[in-house]
């Protein structure tokens, strides 16, 4: 069963007739705990809040589909100027344990990959182990850690000889 899950899986984009489904999944207890502002996300504020996100250029935002079922959803805060992707992402209770969470983020790779981003940021909780495998396992690097926080980073484009990458990020540094 796990493996048809898997292999009908495809991204699709937000759209704010989402905002049930995505208040179900951001409310759910695990997701919530694993979240740096904990506190549950009120109705009114999660509304004006996907109004604001599906409109936001620097915001990709799918939902994952498994034929016909949402199964889980994505999205990656990017910086205007440097091009850098930060991932939220979260898996409906019922699949995990089946892969889709490496899977999303193998998908979401792809999307940022055709939107020109440079580099992919995760930021996890310690505990949240889960999450972490998902990372590593799909080829981000710890770059940072604390007692409570881990930093997971995937660079997306190939660094020259020279050290220096075409783009924005780049220009702005150097
Ligand atoms: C984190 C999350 C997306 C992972 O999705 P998932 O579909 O369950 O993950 P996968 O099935 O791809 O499995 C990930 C790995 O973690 C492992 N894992 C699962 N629960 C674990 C736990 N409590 N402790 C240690 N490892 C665990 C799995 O065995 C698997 O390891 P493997 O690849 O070596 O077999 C999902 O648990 C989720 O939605 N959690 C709530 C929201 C959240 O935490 N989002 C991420 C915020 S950074």
């Amino acid at each position: 069963m796990s493996i048809n899950i898997a292999e009908n899986s495809y991204l699709r984009p937000v759209t704010e007739t989402d905002a049930k489904q995505l208040f179900e999944w951001t409310n759910e207890a695990e997701t919530r705990k694993n979240s740096f502002s904990s506190e549950p996300v009120l109705w009114e504020n999660h509304v004006q809040w996907l109004k604001k996100k599906v409109a936001d250029k620097n915001c990709l935002f799918y939902i994952m589909m498994s034929g016909e079922s949402p199964v889980g959803t994505v999205r990656l805060d990017m910086d205007d100027e440097s091009r850098i992707g930060t991932i939220s992402y979260s898996i409906d209770k019922q699949f995990r344990g089946m892969g889709l969470g490496g899977m999303i983020l193998a998908l979401v790779e792809e999307k940022a990959k055709e939107a020109g981003v440079q580099s992919l940021t995760g930021e996890v909780k310690l505990e949240n182990k889960a999450s972490g495998k998902c990372f590593l396992k799909n080829g981000y690097q710890l770059v940072e850690e604390n007692p409570t926080e881990l930093m997971y980073r995937k660079c997306l484009s190939k660094v020259p000889e020279h050290g220096k990458l075409d783009g924005d990020v780049f220009r702005k540094e150097n």
